[in-house]
């Protein structure tokens, strides 16, 4: 099928690449002719295991452009850019959406698809269905549900695939069954349904990702004061088939792209819809995501004796591992309350630098380990990269003089830590 996909950045480009892969003829369209000159060089502007390695499979069916004009050779044309968070609110900025699918109207008619992959508040879709249909053309919401870090593979065998349309819409799900023909042959489950609930869908879906680490989180609270282990706690409830150990994970907590704005968006939505107080547990769930970070520099203040003059060694920049992403990254951001303490920060990280540098370009950044822990009074380990999960700490006792580990990510062995002569400090752990 020819497929144009408006918006290029990291949900777009990724989308783009994997309808090539499915063997469609792709055009990706950015209005960032920078980004457009990225991609066209076969250079991907973030890091994404098995973007690579795709690229054989796009030769010749993924093309990229800053033309809207190319798009008129595509029939399906996906929205896939960003719905950030407000300015100073916590409403979903729909700039883009809207600019993008205005962008698209001059182009498409009858025969064509619209397919909004962007995260939206509910009632999105329906309101630019009322822009989209005076042309002839149809729209349908088809959310995306891909992680970072695994997204080539989240989008070419998602767990699952919902289609919102306009009921009785048949051929909307039609042409996209005909898109995805390769993940609905290898069982992908499918669920038609209306715009609301496509919407909705994904929204919820990550409220309660967000909630289930803020519960664990909110247990390690616990934990801190009562001496009992999270680690072993979230162990014995995960076996529990109903709760699951997945997304259990104590810590720094969630950060990223989406987590975050997504749940302060469906709140400003409830609200605007007039049932806010149904989604007033977000409130929480926020806060004690929020609270976590703080707990690091606490932690710090407490076994340095203070922060001033102190040397920090950061391992981790970057929200999660296998990711350059810093976008409300509880590691940079717990980095930069340190370092406005008046520690030394030293930060390194495998992949997310120059995009930490980029956001909070004051920081001292380095590029190995070994560079980070030089002269350090205390490890923090904020993202869990195997490369610092497989650090061996009788190695680092060698090569630093600090004895201090926090693992923000309980992602390390106390044992061993301790062991090698440093005083280990996990979360939520004795
Ligand atoms: C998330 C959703 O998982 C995905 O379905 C949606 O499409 C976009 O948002 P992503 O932001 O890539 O994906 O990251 P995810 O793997 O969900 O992790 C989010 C954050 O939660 C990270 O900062 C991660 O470190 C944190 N996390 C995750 C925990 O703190 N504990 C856990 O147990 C799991």
């Amino acid at each position: 099928m020819r497929i144009s996909v408006i918006g290029c950045g990291y949900l777009g480009a990724v989308h783009a690449a994997c309808m090539a892969e499915l063997g469609h003829d792709v055009v990706g369209i950015d209005v960032d002719a920078a980004k457009i000159a990225e991609l066209a060089a076969g250079r991907s502007p973030f890091f994404e295991p098995g973007r690579d390695e795709q690229r054989d499979a796009e030769h010749g069916r993924l093309r990229v452009s800053t033309d809207h004009a190319e798009i008129e050779q595509a029939r399906v044309h996906f929205i896939a850019v960003g719905t950030p968070q407000v300015a100073g609110g916590h409403a979903a900025d729909l700039r883009y959406v809207d600019a993008a699918v205005t962008a698209l109207l001059p182009h498409i008619g009858p025969g064509h698809l619209v397919v909004g992959k962007s995260t939206v508040p509910v009632g999105t879709a329906a309101r630019l269905a009322e822009l989209v249909e005076p042309t002839g053309a149809q729209l349908v919401w088809n959310p995306e549900f891909l992680r970072e870090g695994f997204a080539v593979s989240d989008t070419l065998s998602p767990d699952r695939l919902v289609y919102g349309v306009r009921p009785g819409d048949d051929r909307a799900t039609e042409v996209l069954d005909l898109v995805y023909a390769r993940p609905l042959e290898a069982g992908t489950p499918r669920i038609v349904t209306d715009y609301a609930t496509a919407e909705l869908v994904k929204v919820s879906a990550n409220a309660f990702l967000a909630t289930k680490i803020s519960f664990i989180n909110a247990m390690a609270e616990i934990a801190e004061v009562t001496g009992a282990d999270i680690t072993t706690l979230a162990d014995a409830i995960g076996f529990d088939a109903r709760i699951g150990r997945r997304f259990l994970n104590a810590g720094v907590g969630f950060g990223g792209g989406c987590l975050p704005k997504d749940i302060r968006a469906f709140q400003a939505r409830a609200a605007e819809l007039g049932v806010g107080q149904a989604l007033d547990f977000l409130d929480d769930v926020d806060q004690i995501n929020l609270r976590r970070r703080q707990r690091v520099v606490d932690l710090l203040e407490q076994h340095l004796d203070g922060l001033s003059g102190r040397t920090v060694a950061v391992l981790g920049l970057a929200f999660k591992p296998d990711s350059d992403d810093v976008r409300d990254s509880p590691a940079l951001d717990i980095a930069q309350r340190v370092a406005a303490l008046g520690a030394a920060v030293q930060a390194t990280d495998p992949e997310a630098v120059e995009t930490a540098r980029r956001s909070q370009p004051q920081l001292d950044y380095r590029s190995s380990i070994d560079d980070a822990l030089t002269g350090a009074d205390a490890i923090v380990v904020l993202t869990e990269w195997r490369q610092f999960r497989e650090l061996d700490p009788a190695v680092v006792a060698q090569r630093t003089t600090a004895r201090l580990v926090i693992d923000g990510r309980n992602c390390l062995d106390p044992g061993a830590w301790r062991q090698a002569g440093f005083t280990y400090v996990g979360l939520g752990r004795p």
